[in-house]
C-alpha cells in the first residue's frame, strides 16, 4: 500500500509518498481501509523530532493519527465490529496517512453514523475528544463564562461549539475574517489576537473575570499571562503543560494526553451528524498530494482542519 512516510527525523519537506507493507489485524484490532485521514499539531512535531525526547517514534513514521473508513480486516478477540462497517479513529502511531491503518476498538474507535462523510469524520476524533476532555476536566457548568484561546483551530472549533451546546457564554480569539464564523457557532464575543491584547479584551467584556480560561496556545510561563483573565477562584485549562501554581487564585488543569471516555467519540460522531456540531475543513487535499497538505498545515493560516482523501 502507499503511505506517507518520514524515514527518520527530517524537515517536512522531505516526507513522501511511498509504499509500505498493508498492515495485518492483531488480536483486539481492526484494519481499517482508509477514505480519509486528518493533521494535527503533533503530527508535524513528530516528523520534524521536535519533541523525540519525550515522543520518540519508530521509523519509517506512517504519518497521521485521525482516519475514517471501513472495516477491512476483524482480528482475534475483537467484538463489536465487522468488515464492511464504517467507522472513525484516533489511531495513535500506526499513521493514519495511508490507504489502510490500524485501529483498537475502545474509546478511540467508533462507528460512523448514516449522514456523517469520511471527511468530515476524520476531521473529528484528536481534536474533538480533546475538546470534550479540557472541558470534562476543567467542569465547565451551564451560565459560566469561559475564554477561548486559539479558536480559530482544530480543538478551538469544537471547544466554542460544545461550550456553547453546554449554556456557557464564550468569549473566543478570532482574526478578522474568521470573527462572524465564530459567532455562528455561539461565541458572544470574538477578540482579534492578532489586533488585541486578548486578556484585556476579556477583562473588558467580564470585568471580574472569566469562569475558565481554554487556553490553546500558550505553555508554560506563557499561561500565567492567560489566566488573568479568570476571576479569582477560577481555572484554567490547557492541552500543554504550564505551572502548578499561577500568580493568582486560579486553578491550572494540564492534559497532558487526552483520555477520552468510553462514548464520546461517537457522542461526537453523533452530534456532527445530525446537524448539532459544524465541522469546518479548511483545507482538502487528494492522497497524491499529501505531503503539501502537510506543508501547508504548518505554514498557512486554515480555520478548521486540513483532510486528505484517499482513494
Ligand atoms: N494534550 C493533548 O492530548 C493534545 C491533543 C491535541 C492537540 N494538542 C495541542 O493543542 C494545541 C492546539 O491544537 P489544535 O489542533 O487546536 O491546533 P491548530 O489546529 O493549529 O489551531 C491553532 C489555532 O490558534 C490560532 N492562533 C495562533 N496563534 C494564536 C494566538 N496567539 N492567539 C489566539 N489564537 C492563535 C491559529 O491561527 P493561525 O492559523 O492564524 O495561526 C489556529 O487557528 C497544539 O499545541 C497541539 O499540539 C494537545
Amino acid at each position: 500500500m502507499k503511505a506517507l512516510v518520514a524515514a527518520g527525523y527530517q524537515p517536512l519537506d522531505r516526507i513522501a509518498l511511498t509504499d509500505r507493507p498493508k498492515p495485518a489485524a492483531g488480536p483486539g484490532q481492526v484494519v481499517v481501509r482508509v477514505e480519509a485521514a486528518a493533521l494535527n499539531p503533533l503530527d508535524l512535531a513528530l516528523i520534524t523530532g521536535a519533541l523525540k525526547d519525550v515522543y520518540p517514534v519508530q521509523h519509517p513514521l506512517v504519518i497521521g493519527m485521525d482516519a475514517a473508513g471501513t472495516v477491512d480486516e476483524v482480528g482475534p478477540d475483537v467484538t463489536g465490529y465487522a468488515p464492511g462497517d464504517r467507522v472513525l479513529a484516533f489511531t495513535g502511531q500506526t499513521g493514519s496517512v495511508a490507504e489502510y491503518t490500524v485501529a483498537t476498538p475502545g474509546p478511540r474507535l467508533a462507528h460512523r453514523p448514516a449522514g456523517l462523510d469520511a471527511e468530515r469524520a476524520a476531521a473529528l476524533p484528536e481534536s474533538g475528544m480533546t475538546a470534550v476532555c479540557l472541558l470534562r476536566a476543567a467542569g465547565l457548568a451551564p451560565g459560566q463564562t469561559v475564554l477561548v484561546i486559539g479558536a480559530t483551530g482544530g480543538i478551538g472549533l469544537y471547544a466554542v461549539q460544545l461550550a456553547t451546546a453546554l449554556g456557557a457564554r464564550v468569549i473566543a480569539t478570532a482574526g478578522g475574517q474568521d470573527a462572524e464564523y465564530i459567532r455562528e457557532l455561539g461565541a458572544a464575543h470574538t477578540v482579534d489576537y492578532r489586533t488585541a491584547d486578548v486578556v484585556a479584551a476579556a477583562l473588558e467584556l467580564v470585568p471580574g473575570g472569566v469562569d475558565l480560561v481554554v487556553d490553546l496556545i500558550n505553555n508554560g510561563e506563557g499561561l500565567v499571562g492567560s489566566a488573568r483573565a479568570a476571576r479569582p477562584g477560577g481555572r484554567l485549562v490547557s492541552p500543554l503543560f504550564g505551572p502548578q501554581t499561577l500568580d493568582r487564585d486560579v486553578t491550572p488543569v494540564y492534559i497532558g494526553s487526552f483520555v477520552p471516555e468510553p462514548g464520546d467519540l461517537d457522542d461526537l460522531a453523533a452530534r456532527a451528524a445530525d446537524g448539532r456540531l459544524r465541522v469546518e475543513i479548511g483545507a482538502r487535499y487528494p492522497f497524491a498530494d499529501a505531503a503539501r497538505a502537510v506543508a501547508d498545515f504548518a505554514g498557512t493560516h486554515i480555520r478548521g482542519k486540513v483532510v486528505i482523501t484517499v482513494p
